[in-house]
C-alpha cells in the first residue's frame, strides 16, 4: 500500500513555497509533501529520511525535477548540519509529519506492526538496538516507564511482569510473539475497540527510535537554520508531540503559560521572539478522515520566523525515561 499523506492542502498553504526558495521536507518518506511542494512553486526542495528504504522512493522524484530536488540521507534533528554541508546557507521553510509512514508499517519485515508477523525490529534507520533488544533486555520497570510514559498505557506494570517472565525461557524474536502476549496480559481482545497491544507498540517504536528526542532537537535546528520569514510546520500524531511543539512555540514567541498578549512588555523578561504568527489546525475535516485513519489524530502547528536570534535554550522532553543506549548492552 502507499502512503496518503496527512493534511497536504493545508501544509502547502502553510509552507507558502515561493520561486527560488529552499524548503527542507525532514520526513520525506514516500514524497507525498515534497511532490506537492516542487508542484506549488518553482522553489528547491531538500528532502530528509533516516530510513535508508525511503531514499530509494526518492530516485522518481529526483528524474522528474533533477536540479529543483537534493535527497539527504540522516536525521531531521541534524537538519541545520545536514543542509549546511550540502551546500544551503538558511532555510526558507522545514516541514515535519511525524512517524511512522504506510510504507513502514505496512511491511512485514520492518516489525512495526503487530497485525503482521515480522522481525521485532521497529528500527526507522535499520541501525542500532531494535525493539527485540529493548524488550529482551531492559529492566522490568523501565519497560513499565516506556509503555505508561510514551503509550499512556495504564496496564503497563502488568504488561512488563510478564515479558520479563515469557523472557527468561524464550527470548522475544517476532512481533506477534509480543503482541500475543500484551493481549494475554489485558485479558484478550473482547470489548475492545483497539487491538490492545496498540499502545505499547507504539510506546516501544517511540523509544527505539527516540521520536522525542529528534523532536527536540528539530526543533532547535530550525529555528537556527531558518531565515528570518522562514516558516516552521509540523504535523504531529501524538499528544506528547504535539504538547511540545505547542509549548516550544509558546515560548520562543514569547507567550508562554501564564503571560498572554495583553501583558505589559516590560513583563517579559526573557530573550526576543524567535518565532511569530503560530497558528494551529486541528483534525482534518472528515472526508480526510474517511479516507485515511492515520489522519484522525492529526495535529498542524505552524509559526513564521523572526529576524530574533536563536534562543540558547534546550527544548524539554516531557518524560524523564533513560535513552535506548543505557539501557541495552
Ligand atoms: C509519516 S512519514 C512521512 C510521509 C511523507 N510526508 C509523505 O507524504 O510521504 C515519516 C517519515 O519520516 C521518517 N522519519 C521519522 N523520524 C525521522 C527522523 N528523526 N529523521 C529523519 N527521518 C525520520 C520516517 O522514516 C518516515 O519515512
Amino acid at each position: 500500500m502507499s502512503h496518503i499523506p496527512v493534511m497536504l492542502d493545508h501544509v502547502v498553504e502553510h509552507i507558502a513555497p515561493q520561486p527560488g526558495e529552499i524548503v527542507l521536507d525532514g520526513t520525506f518518506g514516500g514524497g507525498g509533501y515534497t511532490r506537492a511542494i516542487l508542484a506549488a512553486s518553482e522553489c528547491h526542495v531538500i528532502g530528509v529520511d533516516r530510513d535508508p528504504d525511503a531514499l530509494q522512493r526518492a530516485t522518481a522524484i529526483a528524474a522528474d525535477y533533477q536540479s529543483r530536488f537534493t535527497m539527504l540521507a540522516g536525521c531531521f534533528g541534524d537538519l541545520d548540519e545536514l543542509s549546511a554541508e550540502a551546500g544551503f546557507q538558511g532555510l526558507d521553510a522545514v516541514v515535519l509529519d511525524l512517524g511512522v509512514s504506510s510504507f513502514q508499517l505496512d511491511e512485514d519485515e520492518r516489525g512495526f506492526s503487530f497485525m503482521r508477523d515480522g522481525p521485532l525490529d521497529m528500527r526507522m534507520a535499520q541501525s542500532g538496538p531494535s525493539a527485540a533488544d529493548l524488550v529482551n533486555q531492559a529492566d522490568e520497570r523501565v519497560l513499565a516507564d516506556i509503555m505508561f510514559q510514551l503509550g499512556e498505557e495504564r496496564q503497563s506494570r502488568r504488561i512488563a511482569h510478564r515479558i520479563v517472565e515469557a523472557r527468561k525461557t524464550e527470548p522475544f524474536e517476532t512481533t506477534l510473539q509480543l503482541a500475543e502476549l500484551i493481549e494475554k496480559a489485558l485479558g484478550g481482545r473482547k470489548g475492545k475497540r483497539a487491538h490492545p497491544a496498540t499502545r505499547a507498540f507504539q510506546a516501544f517504536r517511540m523509544f527505539v527510535n527516540d521520536e522525542l528526542g529528534e523532536l527536540a532537537r528539530a526543533l532547535e535546528a530550525a529555528e537556527r537554520a531558518l531565515k528570518p520569514g522562514g516558516r516552521l510546520v509540523i504535523v504531529t500524531f501524538h499528544s506528547l508531540e504535539d504538547r511540545m511543539v505547542k509549548s516550544f512555540l509558546a515560548e520562543r514567541s514569547g507567550k508562554t503559560e501564564g503571560q498572554s498578549r495583553f501583558m505589559p512588555e516590560a513583563a517579559n523578561t526573557g530573550p526576543a521572539p524567535s518565532f511569530e504568527h503560530v497558528r494551529k489546525i486541528s483534525a482534518p475535516d472528515t472526508a480526510e478522515i474517511e479516507a485515511n485513519v492515520r489522519a484522525r489524530s492529526s495535529r498542524l502547528r505552524s509559526a513564521i520566523r523572526t529576524s530574533a536570534p536563536a534562543w540558547d535554550k534546550p527544548v524539554e522532553l516531557p518524560t524523564r525515561l533513560p535513552t535506548l543506549d543505557e539501557v541495552v548492552a
